[in-house]
């Protein structure tokens, strides 16, 4: 019988729950045992009863809960080899030699130094005694499927990250409630979203609510943005809108690359036009919660699918990570989507904004 692992890494995301069941059951209904990873990369370098075996009830109720249930981590010890080798002994220790993990890109980064590193972890471990020769033989090789777990959809070749569409839904529901405020008051506010490196959250949730103003990283504002912002919502203000709203993503910077803060809008907007003007910014509200419909589906499909490509995988073949392209669930080799995802960080730290931009525009329109 194949035994499959499991784990959730980096910051946790609404839909991982649904990715953990639908992994634990489709392993067990094609006749593998399901493993848990608590804690992330944590519980593989640990060991001990942070991996347990999951059978068919043990993922009952997880659909509709928020963040992930078996615990994540950003764990450092993992980074370093001695974290790898104590996670590639308790591996072998436990009979896995397959594990799905659902997280970023980094976590995903991760995940594929650890398979290429494999059989040399093993070797290394037999040769500090720690592990006989006996016990490595049938752990030839190591098969890793990644899953895209992350608010942010920041990940190149996939439309759709589990648990953005959740994040940008109780987004668009908290700018509603800030929105009752502003119009009765007739008031400024200053919306700061989650997203690192990315604005996609910004963007659709400034689309999704009729935002007056945008800041993403991508996308910095012109040199003049000041005017420009100030000239907009002049404009609204006198065609008789008695609310202004401005969004702006955690990494949101100018073209100098200098951080633009929610402070320094509300200045303007308060000191220039005279708003009366608040700052809101709503930080891990945006990250917790129930998945919504959509994040509970892709997350089922695409854990099953993952447990279909730990079971086809073929020797020398890359880890495959799951996306969803046009609707279809597929798969892509995972270290090429990292590539393609570092890509736009790298061209913004250049200054190269144009670059950045279509490479955004190439992700969502391939
Ligand atoms: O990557 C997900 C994310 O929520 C980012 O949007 C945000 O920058 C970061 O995680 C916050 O991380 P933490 O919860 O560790 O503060």
């Amino acid at each position: 019988k194949r035994r499959i692992a499991v784990l959730t890494s980096g910051g946790d995301a609404p839909g991982m729950n649904g990715a953990v069941r639908a992994v634990v059951r489709m392993a067990i209904a094609k006749g593998c045992e399901a493993f848990f990873v608590h804690e992330g990369y944590e519980g593989l370098v640990n060991g001990g009863d942070m991996i347990k075996q999951a059978d068919w009830e043990d993922v009952r109720g997880f659909l509709p809960e928020g963040g992930t249930l078996i615990g994540s981590a950003r764990c450092m010890s993992f980074r370093e080899r001695w974290g790898r080798l104590s996670a590639a002994k308790n591996m072998v220790l436990n009979g896995i030699d397959a594990l799905i993990v659902c997280g970023g890109d980094g976590s995903l980064t991760g995940a594929d130094l650890f398979r290429k590193e494999w059989p040399g972890l093993l070797e290394e471990l037999v040769g500090k005694g720690e592990l006989t020769t006996e016990q490595i033989t049938p752990f030839k090789s190591l098969n890793i499927v990644g899953l895209v777990g992350s608010i942010d959809n920041d990940m190149s070749a996939t439309d759709a990250t589990i648990g953005c569409y959740s994040s940008l839904h109780r987004i668009c529901g908290c700018v509603d409630s800030i929105n009752d405020t502003a119009q009765s008051h007739q008031r400024a506010f200053i919306v700061e979203v989650m997203g690192r490196h990315c604005g996609w959250l910004a963007l659709m949730s400034a689309i999704s609510t009729g935002a007056d103003f945008l800041f993403i990283p991508e996308s910095p504002p012109s040199r003049d943005w000041r005017i420009d912002m100030s000239t907009i919502i002049t404009k609204h203000r006198k065609m008789g809108k008695r609310t202004t709203l401005v969004i702006i993503a955690e990494g949101a910077i100018d073209q100098d690359l200098k951080k633009v803060t929610p402070g320094e809008i509300k200045d303007l907007l308060s000191n220039e036009l005279k708003l009366d003007t608040r700052v809101t910014t709503l930080g891990h509200i945006q990250r917790g919660g129930a998945p919504c419909a959509y994040d509970r589906l892709l997350s089922t499909l695409q854990g099953a699918e993952a447990v279909n490509a730990v079971l086809e995988a073929k020797e020398g073949t890359p880890s495959p990570v799951i996306s969803v392209i046009e609707n279809k669930i597929v798969r892509q080799p995972l270290m090429e989507a990292v590539r393609l995802t570092q890509l736009v960080p790298a061209a913004i730290e250049h200054k190269d904004f144009a670059r950045a931009m279509e490479l955004r525009d190439a992700e969502f329109s391939e």
